[in-house]
């Protein structure tokens, strides 16, 4: 989709950006990481034309980009610039609407694309289309950012540090939707951060980047795995083997849970299922299936008494949907105590646990499944 050739960007007696050359495949994430100065935005400037490379060419969709005229190209490129960049005097609807008006939209159809991306982006259009950004928190304006650049539908977008003026908790809420809106939209992303988590929450392919060179282009597991060198060592840190946790998810690696609907004889079901019983405990589920607590066996056994030996639980303060990571879930043992969390589908029903062991395996085997 996107291809960056032998690119080298020097100011003067600077070379900011060194012999770059990568490709980034159509639907993909590139995410460009790399200390403060190493080039990432006058790479992504390239790409849109804002600045010319000293030698080299970029091509997209096979055309070298030289062959267009900047203002025709940026029309097919998305751009979420560095520190938001909404234009003050625009409310929240004109600055989405600024590309298509340029392509000479109907005012009808910018105001239907509008009201369209702020569902996506789960804000409620009769709220927001009307006001200014300085009315908006930083986490709303970065989401009016991407609409805007959405707002033509181009195939490939530029996004530089797009949630990097938002604070940590707001900043994983976006990364989050920004996946599940890449999932549906399938847009060839340039993502440009200095945040390493983020990086492996979002990336298809990582490229690290220093002095305006490429040290390592490599899929977010396989740089945590195996970083090529100290650089990128010190870069990923030393709890590297945690930070790859967050790239798999628990649907990948859910364990058999043993359940128990509490209206079967459960005296006798325990009793028929000892040997196979590996745990002290049992979930226990309703009629449908719906997790409601679990079953300290042993203690079960000495008194026969469900109530005593039944902990009832919350679903959703105790158990893991299969999308989370086994980095979140991992946490969620660490806080709660437990070697085992129950995993629920959206309707509350057990379809599983995902187990520490299977964690421990993962962190120490470098390659998992
Ligand atoms: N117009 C310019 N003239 C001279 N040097 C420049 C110019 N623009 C950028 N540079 C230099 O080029 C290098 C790369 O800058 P760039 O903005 O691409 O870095 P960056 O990786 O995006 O950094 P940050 O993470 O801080 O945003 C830096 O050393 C910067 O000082
Ligand atoms: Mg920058």
């Amino acid at each position: 989709m996107i291809e960056l050739k032998s690119i080298t960007k020097k100011y003067s007696k600077l070379t900011a950006v060194n012999e770059i050359s990568f490709r980034v495949e159509e639907g993909e994430i590139c995410v460009l990481i790399g200390p403060s100065g190493c080039g990432k935005t006058t790479i992504i400037k390239m790409i849109n034309r804002m600045l010319e490379p000293t030698s080299g060419e970029i091509y997209i969709q096979g055309k070298n980009i030289e062959e267009s005229k900047p203002e025709i190209l940026r029309r097919n490129i998305g751009y979420v610039i560095q520190n938001i960049g909404l234009f003050p005097h625009m409310t929240v609807a004109e600055n989405i609407g600024v590309v298509p008006r340029l392509l000479g939209w109907s005012k009808n159809s910018i105001t239907a694309r509008t009201e369209e991306l702020l569902d996506l982006l789960g804000l409620d259009p009769d709220e927001y289309s009307d006001k200014y950004p300085g009315k908006l928190s930083g986490g709303e304006a970065q989401r009016i950012g991407v609409a805007r650049a959405l707002a033509a539908d181009p195939p490939l977008l530029l996004m530089d540090e797009p949630f990097g003026a938002v604070d940590p908790l707001n900043r994983e809420r976006l990364q989050i939707e920004f996946l599940k809106i890449q999932r549906k939209l399938k847009k060839t992303v340039i993502f440009v951060t200095h945040d390493l988590d983020e990086a492996i929450r979002l990336a298809d392919t990582i490229v690290l980047l220093k002095e305006g060179s490429i040290i390592q282009k490599d899929t977010p597991e396989n740089m945590l795995a195996h970083p090529k060198n100290r650089f990128v060592k010190n870069f990923v840190g030393t709890d590297r083997a945690l930070k790859r946790l967050a790239r798999f998810t628990v649907a990948d690696y859910l364990s058999k849970a043993e359940g128990l609907c509490i209206e079967k004889n459960i005296s006798q079901c325990i009793k028929n299922k000892r040997d196979k019983l590996q745990n002290r405990f049992l979930w226990i589920t309703d009629r449908q299936g719906r997790l409601m607590g679990w079953l300290d066996i042993e203690a079960f056994l000495a008194q026969d008494d469900i109530e005593e030996a039944l902990t009832r639980v919350n679903p959703a303060e105790i158990a893991l949907g299969a999308d989370f990571t086994l980095k979140e879930a991992l946490a969620r043992m660490l806080s709660q105590g437990v070697s085992a969390i129950p995993v629920i589908d959206n309707a509350d029903r057990l379809i599983g646990e995902i187990n520490l062991s299977t964690i421990e395996k993962i962190t120490q085997e470098g390659y998992p499944k």
